[in-house]
């Protein structure tokens, strides 16, 4: 076990039972330990075990066998709780509520002074960047707002680990951005902070995470650093070039695969130091570049053969 460790998982197991004979294991013998001050993505396709894990972790869930130290502390003592901030998959709040009453409710609970709660109110709203609808009862915010209300609602009793189910789940592709910036602004506002999240989207976790877990069937099948898992990737490019000579195809673009689109032609190009190339060469012969796109493997990719090699390796003990 790491020191530097805040949540510790040891063989954890949950069984559902279902019946009277039939039993689902959720979560199968889980080790995992997610160092403190990082942002680590919990992955899987649905039905893999992560809320299950993240509900275990938080206490609301007991497990079937194994421990969980969260801070040094079992999950299953509520004092362990006071480290915790947590969105849930779906947060639902008293609708004929506004968003600064939401957060006096609940920071009310949590025993928060009035005037530090008050200070504390606005600047969460700020944060989240709902200052302009704090006002306004939350049964008329959309989806991307209600999250990002239960994200300032985690954040109120200063916890040194978030734990976020699913954050981006069901938001449209401007939510998700704003929903990563979020994310990345509250752990540059506490740097010392855990934020511990799942998804299945990939994109999410490689452009927040430091390390992520891929857990599938209730199994962990991969934890390693997001870096490690696409370093060593060949970067590919795309150019798009509109209406490139015969002269520039054969004599610079000849190497390389292309196929016709739209506005033009584009060209796959290999690694860094052909595209400088390639570039240079097209600017000296005057060609009208309309795009060039990183097109580096994914990370989703990365997992996929990490986890082929550890079934692999798996099969052959
Ligand atoms: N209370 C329960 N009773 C019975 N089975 C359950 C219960 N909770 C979860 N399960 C089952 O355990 C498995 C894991 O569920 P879990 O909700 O942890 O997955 P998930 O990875 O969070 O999925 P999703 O991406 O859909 O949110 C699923 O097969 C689910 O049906
Ligand atoms: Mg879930």
């Amino acid at each position: 076990m790491s020191s530097n460790s805040c949540i510790i998982l040891t063989e954890v197991t949950k069984t559902f039972r279902l019946g009277l004979f039939k039993t689902k294991t959720a979560v199968d013998g889980l080790n995992l330990e997610v160092p403190a001050g990082e942002v680590v993505g919990l992955l899987g396709p649905n039905g893999s075990g992560k809320s299950t894990t993240i509900k275990m972790i938080l206490g609301f869930l007991k497990p079937t066998s194994g421990e969980i130290l969260i801070c040094g502390q079992s999950a299953e003592n509520q004092f362990s709780r006071r480290f915790i901030g947590y969105l849930p998959e779906n947060p639902r709040f008293q609708k004929f509520l506004t968003g600064n009453e939401i957060l006096k409710y609940y920071g009310n609970l949590l025993g928060i002074d009035g005037a530090t709660l008050a200070k504390k109110t606005d600047f969460l709203m700020e944060l989240v960047n709902l200052k302009h609808a704090c006002q306004e009862r939350v049964q008329g915010y959309s989806k991307g707002m209600t999250q990002r209300l239960a994200i300032a609602q985690s954040l109120l009793n200063n916890p040194q680990i978030l734990i976020f189910d699913e954050p981006m789940s069901g938001l449209d592709p401007l939510g998700r951005i704003e929903m990563r910036s979020l994310i990345n602004t509250v752990h540059t506002e506490n740097p010392k902070s855990t934020i511990f999240f799942s998804s299945h989207v990939l994109e999410d976790v490689e452009s927040l995470c430091k390390s992520v877990a891929l857990l599938q069937k209730g199994k962990l099948k991969t934890f390693a650093p997001v870096s490690s898992l696409i370093a060593d990737e060949l970067q590919r490019y795309e150019i798009v070039i509109e209406n490139p000579s015969d002269k520039i195809e054969t004599t610079i673009l000849s190497k390389c695969a292309k196929k016709n689109v739209a506005i033009g032609k584009s060209f796959s190009v290999d690694g860094v130091d052909q595209l400088s190339r390639i570039l240079a060469q097209l600017s000296d012969a005057q060609a009208k570049i309309i795009s060039v796109t990183g097109q580096r493997r994914k990370l989703e990719e990365a997992l996929f053969r990490a986890n082929e090699g550890l079934q692999t390796s798996e099969a052959s003990t």
